[in-house]
């Protein structure tokens, strides 16, 4: 199941995406893969526009079904206009964050449903599901604890939410975990950089010479 060479990285804020999709990117490159990187909204103008009504701070308001349509129409611009084009070239493709955010954060966290959460992505993304994902996990006292020492990251208006939700969104992406134990692979985020890098990219490199759809 899932898009052969679409891998996507997941976890809570503070969990080390960012670093740890870099090193990997490195990695596989110096394998001889060729790699997209990304993450939505990707730098697709109408995707980084709508992403920028879901992140401005004074939007408190937002409904929750609104929010949950606008990640999905964000996700669906930068699919077409980036992801499927790259897969199409060959290149294998490492998305931070993509369906899973939305079933953790909106469907498990807001309490929307992961099923209502799951059918508005399917009408968005169709079949378009990765075939691997790594969920970085950590629990959130560690992760917001990370957020905040680190003076040049902007806290945005999600980083913001309470201990409680991400405590949710935590207890979603390990029920989506268990779930779907193929494709959702978990990796103990509180282990050192060089130990996750580790076992992040053994996955990967099994998964990609498996040759799995
Ligand atoms: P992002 O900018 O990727 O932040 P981070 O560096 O923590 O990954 O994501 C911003 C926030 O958006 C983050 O708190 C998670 C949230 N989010 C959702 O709630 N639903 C979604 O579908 C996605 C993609 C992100």
């Amino acid at each position: 199941m899932g898009l052969k060479n679409f891998i996507t990285v997941e976890g809570i804020e503070g969990a080390g995406k960012t670093t740890v999709l870099q090193r990997l990117k490195e990695e596989l490159e110096r394998r001889g893969k060729r790699v997209l990187l990304t993450r939505e909204p990707g730098g697709v103008a109408i995707a980084e526009a709508i992403r920028a009504i879901l992140l401005n701070p004074e939007h408190r308001g937002m409904d929750a079904i609104t929010e949950a349509l606008l990640y999905a129409a964000s996700r669906r611009q930068h699919l077409v206009e980036k992801v499927l084009p790259a897969l199409k070239e060959g290149k294998l493709v490492l998305c931070d964050r993509y369906v899973d955010s939305s079933l953790a954060y909106q469907g498990y966290a807001r309490g929307l449903g992961m099923k209502e959460i799951l059918d508005l992505n399917r009408f968005a993304i169709g079949e378009a599901f990765p075939s691997l994902t790594l969920y970085l996990d950590l629990p959130p006292e560690v992760g917001l604890s990370r957020v905040y020492r680190d003076g040049e990251r902007e806290v945005n208006r999600l980083d913001m939410e309470s201990l409680q939700f991400h405590r949710k969104v935590r207890e979603g992406y390990l029920v989506l975990a268990d779930h779907e134990p193929e494709r959702i692979k978990v990796i103990d985020a509180g282990a050192s950089l060089e130990e996750v890098v580790k076992v992040s990219l053994q996955l990967l490199l099994n998964h990609v010479s498996q040759g799995r759809e």
